[in-house]
């Protein structure tokens, strides 16, 4: 079985099989060649690009990305990632000291990060509820329900987690949350394409999504989604000049379009990769990628000591799925910037680039596809992991 077609779209490094598209997700030819056009823009005359095109040309894409969202573009705002959105969220909800702000044990490590130092700031503090393992959906949200308090002020939930890989049941959790009148942040940047996303009924009250990862969007694109709600209290944490550039009626998002100088390209671009994926492309990724993944993940469940991790079912994933490693003697847990040892030997010795690392003190490994990536690059990886493997139980 060969590639998919659309495959030639990608001008990948023939040297490398790319399995991490869920860190970061390299474009088709179409999006680059739009990036590098409204970047060949802007250098012939600067002037008319920032100061008289730019705001209208960033509200088109946010019309094109809206329709994808089923949103309406006024409560969305493009930003370079999720976690600038996210930072826009932190500097906007108002905290006192007692208050807490809750995340789940799944949540992204720059994530933990970004609220743990705004709660400092304010003499707050941040609160980590446990999800049943693996998280089924109704004990999912009962956990999280059980945990909010009269002192939460925010919740903190990714759509699909990071080292974990599962989808969270986002729709029942907003629900709950509501009941108690807990405001929810989505962190949300691995849902976008991957599943079919209803902004306007989600329930939330914020979503923070990148467009770099299963959009294919530039490196550098992302989206702040804002319901109506909150819109009044949004602040930004990188001041400037606040205004419209272009001098147009004032709208809540003026202060987050207009960073100082820079360029914009990326963020423009983010529309051609939502008219790439058409709804039949994107029905095409969903289903190659799936078949692949799923077919990997049962190669490497045949390993000895190899088990599903935090998603027991096919159903539960969709282009990304993570499965849970033996220990090694010497293992020590370590996920961003230091990368375990099957990830080196795989990157250094077989060209292949994956993520592992360790989640609550398990060591996991985690696949991604694409529409890019062949039966046979899963078949070489899940070979190699196999032979590490044997070679770590050999040396125990
Ligand atoms: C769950 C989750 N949240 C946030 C981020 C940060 O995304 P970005 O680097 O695009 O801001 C990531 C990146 O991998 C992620 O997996």
């Amino acid at each position: 079985m060969t590639g998919h077609p659309l495959a030639s779209e990608w001008d990948l490094d023939p040297a490398c099989v790319y399995l991490n598209h869920g860190s970061f997700g390299p474009s088709p030819r179409p999006v680059r060649e739009a990036r590098e056009a409204w970047s060949r823009r802007l250098e012939r005359q600067p002037m008319r690009h920032f100061c008289r095109e730019m705001e209208i040309e960033l509200d088109r894409a946010g019309e094109v990305l809206a329709g994808l969202l089923h949103t309406q573009p006024d409560r969305l705002v493009l930003l370079d990632n999720a976690t600038f959105a996210m930072n826009v969220v932190a500097a906007s909800t108002p905290l006192k000291p007692g208050d807490e702000v809750l995340l789940t044990d799944h949540e992204y490590g720059a994530v933990r990060n970004i609220w743990q130092a705004r709660c400092r700031a304010a003499g707050a503090r941040t609160a980590s509820v446990s999800l049943p393992f693996p998280p089924r959906p109704t004990e999912t949200t009962a956990a999280i329900a059980a945990a909010l308090k009269p002192e939460t002020k925010l919740l903190v939930v990714s759509h699909v987690t990071s080292a974990t890989a599962c989808v969270l049941p986002l729709r029942e959790i907003c629900q709950a949350a509501r009941q108690r009148s807990v405001p929810v942040c989505v962190d949300g940047p691995h849902a976008l394409a991957m599943l079919d996303l209803q902004l306007d009924s989600l329930g939330c009250d914020y979503y923070c999504g990148s467009g770099h990862k299963w959009l294919c969007g530039p490196f550098g694109s992302g989206f702040l989604w804002v319901h109506p709600r909150r819109r009044d209290a949004i602040q930004t944490p990188i001041v400037s000049w606040g205004g419209s550039i272009a001098g147009r009626p004032a709208s809540w998002k003026d202060s987050l379009q207009w960073l100082g100088t820079r360029d914009p390209a990326p963020l423009l671009a983010l529309a051609d990769a939502v008219r790439f994926f058409t709804p039949d492309v994107l029905a095409e990724y969903r289903r190659w990628s799936h078949a692949l993944i799923s077919a990997a993940r049962q190669r490497l469940l045949q390993i000895p000591d190899v088990t599903p991790f935090c998603t027991p079912a096919e159903t539960d994933f969709v282009s990304m799925a993570a499965v849970e490693l033996p220990q090694t003697a010497g293992w020590k847990p370590g996920y961003h910037g230091h990368p375990d040892s099957l990830q080196i030997q795989l990157r250094d010795r077989h060209g292949i680039e994956v993520l592992t690392g360790s989640w609550s003190g398990r060591r996991f490994l985690r696949l991604s596809a694409h529409l890019y990536n062949t039966p046979q690059q899963l078949e070489l990886c899940t070979a190699a992991v196999a032979e590490i493997l044997q070679q770590e139980r050999r040396d125990r």
